[in-house]
C-alpha cells in the first residue's frame, strides 16, 4: 500500500514536472504613448506598456508565448518576434501587410506561438513604418528546466539593448523623406538600455565573477561595434544558436542581430567605459556619435578614475569581418548543425540601391533599393490571408526572378540606376531546401546589408568580397559548422551564401534590418507552400486577425 501511494506521488510529480516544461507565458503589450527627455528636449514616443526599451518577455524553450496587444495610439501597429520560427504559426509573425495587416487605432490581437527547439537571446519590435525605434524589446528563452548551458555557469545575466535615438519624431522623418525622395535624416544618438552618456546605465559587477550578457542591436539604421575598456567577451551564441565559444574585445551587430557573451570581471575594484559605435566603411552619412555606458565594479570609491578605450575606426572593415569570420556553430551532439547538403533552389539575390524618377520629388528623383532590380511594393491587404484564402490575384504575383534578369558587374561600380517595381513572391514547395547567393552591388553606392530572414533560420555557409565566383567560391563553402543565424551582414561590395530548409509553411519577408533600406524597397517574400499532412500545413487564421 505504501508503495503503490509512493509511485502514485511519483507519477503526479513527474507529470506536474512534465507540464512544467511546456508552460504559458501571458504577456498584455498596451501600446501607449510616452513623455520621454534626451538630449534636452522632450517627445511623445509610442512605447510597449510605457517603457523604453520595452518589456523583456522570458520563456524557456517549447514554451507557449501568449501577447495581447491593445492599441491606445493613433498609428497601425504590428509586432514581430524577431527571430522565433513561429513553426505553423505564420499569422503571428507580425510584419504589416506581410502575414497580417495592422492593429488599428483602438484594436486588439493576440499573438501565440511556441518557442519550438530555440534558446538564447532574440528581440521583438513593432513592424510597420519606423515605429520600432522606439517598440522593442528582448526576448529571453531559458533552455528546459533542467537543461544546462553548453558553456560555464554565468553568476548572473544582464541584458544590454543598444537603439538609436531621434530629437524629432521618427515617423516624420520617415514621411518627409518618402515625401521628398531624399534620405532621411540621421539620428542624434545612439543610447544602451534607453539611455545616453556616462551618467546614462551602469552594469554593476564583482571581481571573480562571471556575467552573461544578452546584446542586443535594436538600432533602426547603424550597424554598431561594442567594447568595454579593459575586458575581452567569450561569444557564446548569436541570434539565438549556440557557437563555438571565442575570445575578442569586440563585438560587431547589425541591426536585428543578437550575441550572448561572457564577461568575466577581471580587475579589482574601478569603472570602465562602455561603447557602441558606427561601422560604415562607404561613402554614406551615418550617426557618428559614440554611445557610451559604465561597467563599475563593486567597492569602486568615487575617487577612482575611469578606463577608456579606443573605439574601433568607423570604416574598420576588418573588425566587422573579422568577428564574422570567427563564428562557427556549436554542431555538438547535442546540437548538431543540420546544413542542407543537397540544394533545390539555387539562388542568386542582388541587394542594393538605385534611383528612380518621381516628379513630386524635389530632385525629380528619389532613391530606392531592390533585390534583382525588383523594389518591393507594400500590397495594402496581408499578403498571408491571401494566400490561404486563394485571394492573390491582385496582391501579389509569384514571379520573383531567382537571379538576375540583366547580369552586369555586380560590384563595377555605376551601372543602370532604375529599377523595377512589383509585390512578388518566390514559391518553395514544402521541405525543400534553398541557396541564395546574396550579392552587393556597388550601384550609387556599395553598403554592408544585414539581411534578415522571417520563419527559420539559416546557415552562413560563404562570404566574399567583389563578385560570386560560381565555379570557385563553392569549394571553400563550410558545410560543416557553419554559424546558424536570422540575420547576416553581407559585405560592402561582396557576397555571402546562406542555406535553409522551407520547412515552415506560410509568407516569409526577407529584406535588409537596416529599415531606411526596407522602406526602398529592399525586401521581398517566400511563399512556403503546405506539406500533405496536417502537421506540415498552416492552420486556418485567427479569429482576431485584423482587416485592413
Ligand atoms: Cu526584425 Cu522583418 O524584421
Amino acid at each position: 500500500m505504501a508503495t503503490s501511494c509512493a509511485t502514485i506521488l511519483l507519477i503526479v510529480f513527474l507529470s506536474l514536472q512534465y507540464l512544467a516544461e511546456a508552460n504559458i507565458r501571458r504577456y498584455k503589450f498596451n501600446v501607449v504613448m510616452k513623455n520621454i527627455t534626451k538630449l534636452c528636449s522632450t517627445k511623445p514616443i509610442v512605447t510597449i506598456n510605457g517603457k523604453f526599451p520595452g518589456p523583456t518577455l522570458y520563456a524557456r524553450e517549447d514554451d507557449n508565448v501568449i501577447v495581447n496587444l491593445t492599441n491606445n495610439v493613433n498609428y497601425n501597429v504590428t509586432i514581430h518576434w524577431h527571430g522565433v520560427k513561429q513553426l505553423r504559426t505564420g499569422w503571428s509573425d507580425g510584419p504589416a501587410y506581410i502575414t497580417q495587416c495592422p492593429v488599428q487605432p483602438g484594436g486588439t490581437f493576440v499573438y501565440n506561438f511556441t518557442l519550438t527547439g530555440q534558446r538564447g537571446t532574440l528581440l521583438w519590435h513593432a513592424h510597420i513604418s519606423w515605429l520600432r525605434a522606439t517598440v522593442h524589446g528582448a526576448i529571453v528563452i531559458l533552455p528546459k528546466r533542467g537543461v544546462p548551458y553548453p558553456f560555464p555557469r554565468p553568476h548572473t545575466e544582464k541584458i544590454i539593448v543598444f537603439g538609436e535615438w531621434w530629437k524629432s519624431d521618427v515617423e516624420a522623418v520617415i514621411n518627409q523623406s518618402t515625401q521628398s525622395g531624399l534620405p532621411p535624416n540621421i539620428s542624434d544618438a545612439h543610447t544602451i538600455n534607453g539611455l545616453t552618456g556616462r551618467s546614462g546605465y551602469t552594469l554593476h559587477v564583482k571581481t571573480g565573477k562571471k556575467y552573461l550578457l544578452r546584446i542586443i542591436n535594436a538600432a533602426v539604421n547603424d550597424e554598431l561595434f561594442f567594447k568595454i575598456a579593459g575586458h575581452n567577451f567569450t561569444v557564446v551564441e548569436v541570434d539565438a544558436s549556440y557557437t563555438k565559444p571565442f575570445n575578442t574585445d569586440t563585438l560587431f551587430l547589425g541591426p536585428g542581430q543578437t550575441t550572448n557573451a561572457i564577461l568575466t570581471a577581471t580587475h579589482p575594484p574601478g569603472n570602465f567605459l562602455m561603447t557602441i559605435s558606427p561601422f560604415m566603411d562607404t561613402v554614406v552619412p551615418v550617426n557618428n556619435a559614440t554611445g557610451t555606458a559604465l561597467l563599475r565594479y563593486k567597492d569602486t570609491t568615487t575617487t577612482q578614475s575611469l578606463t577608456s578605450s579606443k573605439i574601433p575606426p568607423i570604416n574598420a572593415t576588418s573588425i566587422a569581418l573579422g568577428f564574422s569570420d570567427s563564428l562557427r556553430s556549436l554542431n555538438s551532439p547535442d546540437y548538431p548543425t543540420k546544413v542542407p547538403l543537397k540544394i533545390d533552389h539555387s539562388l542568386f539575390f542582388t541587394i542594393g540601391v538605385g534611383v528612380n524618377p518621381c516628379t513630386t520629388c524635389i530632385n525629380g528623383t528619389k532613391t530606392i533599393a531592390d533585390i534583382n532590380n525588383v523594389s518591393f511594393v507594400m500590397p495594402t491587404v496581408a499578403m498571408l490571408q491571401a494566400h490561404y484564402f486563394n485571394k492573390s490575384e491582385g496582391v501579389f504575383t509569384d514571379d520573383f526572378p531567382g537571379r538576375p534578369l540583366t547580369p552586369f558587374n555586380y560590384t563595377g561600380g555605376l551601372n543602370n540606376l532604375r529599377t523595377k517595381k512589383g509585390t512578388k513572391v518566390y514559391r518553395l514547395e514544402f521541405n525543400s531546401t534553398v541557396q541564395v547567393i546574396i550579392q552587393g552591388t556597388s550601384v550609387i553606392a556599395p553598403e554592408s546589408h544585414p539581411t534578415h530572414l522571417h520563419g527559420s533560420n539559416f546557415f552562413v555557409v560563404g562570404k566574399g568580397l567583389g563578385n560570386f565566383d560560381p565555379l570557385e567560391d563553392p569549394k571553400k563553402f563550410n558545410l560543416i559548422d557553419p554559424v546558424e543565424r536570422n540575420t547576416v551582414s553581407v559585405p560592402t561590395a561582396g557576397w555571402t551564401a546562406i542555406r535553409f530548409r522551407a520547412d515552415n509553411p506560410g509568407v516569409w519577408f526577407f529584406h535588409c534590418h537596416l529599415e531606411v533600406h526596407t522602406s526602398w524597397g529592399l525586401k521581398m517574400a517566400f511563399l512556403v507552400e503546405d506539406g500533405k499532412s496536417s502537421n506540415e500545413k498552416l492552420p486556418p487564421p485567427p479569429s482576431d486577425l485584423p482587416i485592413c
